[in-house]
């Protein structure tokens, strides 16, 4: 039976190929996909590489990957159209609309595709690494996922351009890799100060602001709270670094002992042993990345460079002794080299003397946002809503299926009715702006709420829903599925590596900065957008957002201050006195405000609105921008 039933849908894989050098295959992303392939001995995906315009001699690609793994060589324009609109590495169903995007959910498909196939091999469910939350949360909120999906990549083919012609310096980049390997404890303060203020959030009453659907909504955007809500992830990056680690001792028994105090019951079972093997895909990631690293530096005479960095050289050491993963280079062309015993010469800094630097509270919050509002008022930027322009518009929900609307989840009736009043507002704004034949883009989609009504509404437009979570987004299809919906697409993906074209971009409850991603997403495709923001407390500079956004609140205020706005506008819940509520809610219109005024330097019209009625959630604020 199941082997009739696999052989209806085929599963493709699909790698960029542009060329080949030195034993790796470029893009290193797809050198990369190729080496776990092999290392899992995984036989489940067509591969298809997908040649990049560059990439004209076929006659010279004929024996680009081991032989272990069939491939055939395709054109773009062969591509699936869902394809089409993502960033490769990336895994299709077909016949299907479901489609998998970006290297580190590629490797984690992989990983788990080959355990289900042959679940005898729990070393590959390992991979995974503790909780199976490697590499889980977005590259835009998770710097080991940055790492490895975006920096080290980069780093490492520009690298190997540059030194084809003449030796360049090494890439700071690695230089930086290897400073952070050193300062494995900042990454434990990190955490710290992070729970802190999620402590101090809680007395303050965010916690409460977060009714039970708030909550929900939360759980669909947690690839992008993830690391700041939860310390297991800053473990998971903790071992890892310490795996990377030269020395044992002292500084590993220091670290896990800081571990072990931070929480017992996130430890790995066995956090010592974890942290001696290479049970991490971030190792596998790094490893060809770094074995091709050092193999130009060796070729290019920079060996005596490798002093340089003691913590990468010790890795690349270690790496080889890991099962398999010598066998597998080789199959892949990739040749280990002898390298001199290193003298590592550990610093010997003592981490813990970083520790407690930055315990003190921050006293920023103790005066509350007064001050920083009337600051604004001054300077003549007020709290003001933009009137909604149909209040009392409704979806007829009786009359949709009952797949359609949310009460179709395990809701209780009141959270559903608030869910379908939310519901109501976003599609009269998407209905309104809507063209028969536009392209509509749900973000941070989660179970697919918002993406398939709309689909139902609007059979003339085609919906994308995009969603990092892989289950949430095999919930939507199951009840697209059920409804029969032909004009909807399920991406798997962080929304950065979806490239398509769009007219209307959506998002309900986008948490913190995600609400940032997907508004600079619409902006950069000139798309408009109907956003509703959320977990404001969890706003904070990134490396690709600052606050305040706009050039009007950066001549008012600084971050702290702005930031003061952002912890007091997460102070909404219905449990708190009305004169704490009215407060919140006008922080959260300043923030957002911000937010606008930022799109409309950038040329849009954008209103910040409440939903009605405006009990339909705490987090009851529309920002909606329109291209000028
Ligand atoms: C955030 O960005 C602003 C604007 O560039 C800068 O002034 C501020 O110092 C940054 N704050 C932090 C904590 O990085």
């Amino acid at each position: 039976m199941k082997g009739i039933e696999k052989s209806l849908t085929e599963e493709y894989l699909y790698l960029d190929f542009s060329h080949q050098t030195e034993g790796c295959i470029f893009p290193l992303h797809t050198s990369v996909t190729v080496f776990l392939l092999l290392y899992c001995d995984c036989k489940i995906f067509k591969v298809c590489l997908v040649l990049t315009r560059e990439s004209t001699e076929i006659s010279l690609i004929r024996n680009v990957l081991p032989q272990d793994v069939e491939t055939q060589m395709i054109s773009r324009e062969e591509l699936p159209p869902i394809v089409q609109n993502c960033c490769l590495p990336a895994v299709v169903e077909r016949p299907g609309n479901f489609c998998r995007a970006g290297l580190a959910v590629v490797l984690r498909y992989i990983i788990q595709k080959s355990y289900e196939a042959d679940p005898s091999k729990k070393e590959m469910l390992e991979l995974l690494g503790f909780k199976k939350t490697c590499l889980k949360a977005c590259a835009e909120v998770s710097q080991w996922t940055r790492l490895c999906e975006l920096t080290i990549p980069l780093a490492i083919e520009n690298f190997l351009r540059e030194s084809s012609e003449q030796p360049s310096a090494i890439p700071v980049e690695i230089l930086q890799l290897e400073k952070k390997l050193s300062e494995p404890v900042r990454v434990h303060n990190d955490d710290k100060l992070r729970r802190q203020k999620l402590k101090q959030q809680k007395a303050a009453g965010v916690g409460l602001s977060l009714g039970k659907d708030e909550a929900k909504s939360k759980v669909c955007n947690q690839e992008t709270s993830e690391e700041l809500d939860s310390p297991s992830k800053s473990l998971e990056l903790e071992v890892a670094f310490s795996k990377l680690t030269a020395q044992e001792e002292p500084v590993t028994a220091n670290r896990e002992s800081h571990i072990r105090k931070a929480k017992a019951s996130d430890l790995p079972p066995s956090g010592a042993r974890v942290a001696e093997g290479f049970t991490h895909v971030a190792d596998i990631v790094l490893c060809p990345v770094f074995i091709i690293f050092a193999l130009v530096i060796i070729c290019k005479r920079h060996s005596e460079k490798l002093v340089e960095f003691p913590l990468l050289a010790s890795w690349y050491h270690r790496i080889q002794e890991v099962p398999k993963v010598k066998t597998t280079a080789s199959k892949c062309g990739i040749q280990f080299l002898e390298l001199p015993e290193l003298l590592t010469t550990s610093n010997e800094q003592h981490p813990s003397e970083v520790l407690g630097a930055e315990e003190q509270n921050d006293p920023s919050f103790i005066g509350g946002p007064r001050p920083t509002m009337t600051k604004l008022m001054k300077k003549g930027i007020e709290v003001m809503f933009s009137p909604h322009p149909c209040p009392t518009w409704t979806l007829d929900w009786n009359n949709l299926p009952a797949a359609v609307s949310p009460k179709e989840g395990k809701m209780s009736s009141d959270r559903a009715l608030r869910k379908q009043q939310q519901l109501n507002n976003l599609v009269y704004m998407v209905k309104n702006q809507a063209r028969p034949g536009d392209r509509i883009v749900d973000f941070c989609s989660g179970g697919g709420h918002v993406g398939i009504v709309l689909a139902h509404m609007l059979p003339s437009c085609q919906v994308t829903l995009i969603e990092n979570k892989e289950l949430s987004l095999v919930r939507a299809k199951k009840r697209s599925d059920e409804l029969g919906l032909s004009n909807i697409w399920f991406i798997q993906a962080n929304m950065e590596y979806f490239t398509g074209m769009f007219n209307i971009g959506v998002a309900l409850h986008a948490c913190g900065v995600a609400t940032d991603m997907v508004i600079e997403h619409c902006i950069k495709m000139r798309a408009s957008f109907v956003t509703c923001p959320c977990c404001y407390g969890f706003i904070q500079n990134t490396s690709k957002f600052n606050f305040p956004k706009s050039e009007q609140f950066k001549e008012a205020l600084s971050y702290k201050e702005h930031m003061i706005l952002c912890r007091f506008a997460d102070q909404t819940a219905a449990q708190l006195p009305p004169q704490r509520r009215l407060i919140g809610k006008q922080c959260m219109c300043l923030v957002d405000l911000d937010r606008a005024r930022a799109a409309e330097e950038r040329g849009y019209s954008v209103q910040v609105m409440s939903m009605e009625p405006e009990s339909c959630s705490p987090k009851n604020n529309m920002i909606v921008g329109v291209p000028i």
